[in-house]
């Protein structure tokens, strides 16, 4: 039995143990959670799952763009700070930096924030060729107030969350109990109340999402040291009303494959959850910021990607790489792909 597997047992043994805590475990315990690891997850061979990153430098180039547009919206300051929470091996960081040029370039500041020790490691050297341009901050650390942008991809995704399902009659949550996972009936509660205020046409059985406690905290800490600027978030997710119709669940990656059993592996498989971008909107709208717009990363892509300047220079580039960047673009817009399953929310704070 794995050391996290012991733990969950003694829990078991004094009740039910809800979903969202068994994640928490699974992906966050000091000592053997999976982002907590030595070792890191990431990468096609020998990995549990890929990101946009992955892919090639695409995605970092079109947020390059996107991020000298709000540079330049926000009068051009001489110093422009991106920090990035759950920022993992730091290649977003690296691709941006490596697109941008000119003056942009010279006002650019990155700020990496993830605890996670593999992906720290990783990140020190991809990061390495802007020293004076790059820091690293703790996940805890109170941050200076900056302009410029919060950029994440794929963080929210990774905070524990907890499954409810309306089953017809009462709200239930899903818990691990020493016979296996089981729905159990909760107590109505802030997420009851978000789901029923958010079903279309009423509630029906089997609707219901996940519900990330540690939001409300997370989204303060990261736009309370904004004083002005974009914050533009990458991830799985749906709009409420949309999330509640699909009913909950938690996903398991384990080496390139997909499935529902949240409760096996633990500290050695990914977990990840459905984000609410409604809910973050509104959390959002609570620090100072306009109305958020989400909208598909393909359609996202098409917006701001500069595909003209891209076809003239991958015209100079080796057949292998051009096919490359060609992929990359695909696994970006293809609805069957990244296209559609991925959203973008950006959000704006005046100062
Ligand atoms: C799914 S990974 C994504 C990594 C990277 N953004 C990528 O696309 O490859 C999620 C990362 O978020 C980090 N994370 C979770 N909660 C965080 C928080 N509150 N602040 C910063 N990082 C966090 C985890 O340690 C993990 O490395």
């Amino acid at each position: 039995m794995n050391p996290l597997e012991t733990l969950l047992q003694a829990r078991l043994r004094e009740g039910p143990v809800p979903a969202a805590d068994v994640m928490a475990l699974a992906l966050y315990h000091p000592g053997h959670g999976y982002y907590r690891r030595a070792q890191g997850p990431w990468g096609f061979e020998g990995g549990d799952y890929y990101t946009a990153l992955d892919l090639g430098p695409l995605l970092g180039e079109a947020l390059c763009l996107r991020l000298l547009r709000a540079w330049e919206d926000l009068g051009r300051p001489e110093t422009f700070t991106v920090l990035e929470p759950g920022a993992g091996r730091g290649w977003l960081g690296r691709d941006i930096l490596q697109a941008a040029t000119g003056p942009f370039a010279e006002a650019l500041r990155y700020v990496h924030r993830d605890d996670n020790p593999a992906a720290r490691a990783a990140a020190g050297e991809a990061l390495a060729p802007w020293p004076d341009r790059v820091r690293f901050a703790a996940e805890g650390e109170a941050l200076p107030p900056f302009v410029g942008a919060v950029l994440s991809n794929e963080l929210f995704d990774a905070l524990p969350a907890q499954p409810w399902r309306w089953d017809g009659a009462r709200w239930t949550r899903e818990m691990l109990t020493p016979d296996g996972p089981a729905w159990l009936p909760g107590e109505p509660c802030e997420a009851t109340a978000w789901f029923a205020a958010h079903a279309q046409d009423g509630l029906e059985s089997g609707d219901g999402a996940p519900w990330c406690a540690a939001l409300p905290d997370v989204v303060a800490d990261l736009a309370r040291p904004l004083e002005a600027g974009l914050f533009l978030a990458i991830d799985y997710g749906e709009q409420a009303s949309r999330l509640v119709d699909k009913g909950a669940d938690l996903r398991r990656y384990k080496g390139h494959q997909v499935d529902g059993k949240w409760w096996e592996d633990l500290g050695d498989s990914d977990l990840t959850a459905d984000v609410d971008f409604t809910r973050l909107a509104s959390l959002l709208g609570g620090h100072g910021f306009g109305p958020a717009a989400t909208v598909t990363l393909s359609r996202w892509v098409r917006e701001h990607a500069p595909l003209g300047e891209w076809e003239e220079a991958w015209a100079s580039l080796t057949p292998a790489v051009r096919i490359q960047r060609m992929e990359n673009l695909l696994q970006l817009t293809l609805p069957t792909m990244m296209g559609e399953r991925f959203r973008v929310l950006e959000a704006w704070k005046r100062a």
